[in-house]
């Protein structure tokens, strides 16, 4: 009995080590992972040429799709039309955001200006962008592009 739950504590160990080690990224601490962008009211959520004329876009619903399309994740944009997604690093690895997961603009552009399309998604792939001083992993968005779907 006691070998059987001292076993059991060993393969929680090895379980538990294993996920550790997936988690590990680039220095190898538990880092958590934060999504961070800016949307604009435009046609492709950009800035475009103007910054002083683009309106952000705010109250946006922005999801974070992996594979297939399943929503990971999602936030919604706030008055200056930032969105932050903060990820729990023993789910995410880094690497496979990178190559697996888009950002989906779910609401649409003429919420924010109706002379914009009513229908249609704004997608993004990610990209690392940098590591802060206490450890936290920036990923932003490659660029917006429109889809009608
Ligand atoms: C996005 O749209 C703006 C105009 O709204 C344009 O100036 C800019 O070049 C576009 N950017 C891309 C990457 O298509
Ligand atoms: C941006 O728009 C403002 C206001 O319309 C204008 O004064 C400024 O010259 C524009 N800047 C550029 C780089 O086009
Ligand atoms: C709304 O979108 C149209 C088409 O892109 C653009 O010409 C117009 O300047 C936008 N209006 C505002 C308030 O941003």
């Amino acid at each position: 009995m006691v070998m059987k739950s001292l076993l059991f504590v060993l393969v929680l160990i090895v379980g538990f080590a294993a996920l550790l080690a997936e988690a590990q990224l680039l220095g190898g601490i538990l880092a958590l992972t934060q999504i961070r962008g800016t949307l604009f009211c435009s046609v492709n959520g950009s800035i475009g040429s103007n910054s002083t004329t683009t309106p952000v876009f705010p109250n946006a619903l922005v999801q974070l799709q992996c594979g297939t399309g399943n929503v990971v994740a999602s936030a919604t944009t706030n008055t200056a039309g930032v969105f932050s997604i903060l990820l729990d690093p023993l789910r995410f690895v880094l690497s496979s955001l990178l190559t697996n997961c888009n950002l989906v603009v779910k609401t649409p552009l003429a919420t924010c200006n109706s002379s914009l399309p009513t229908n249609g998604i704004l997608i993004s792939a990610l990209q690392f962008f940098g590591r802060t001083v206490d450890g936290i992993i920036n990923i932003i968005p490659v660029e917006f592009i429109f889809l009608l779907n």
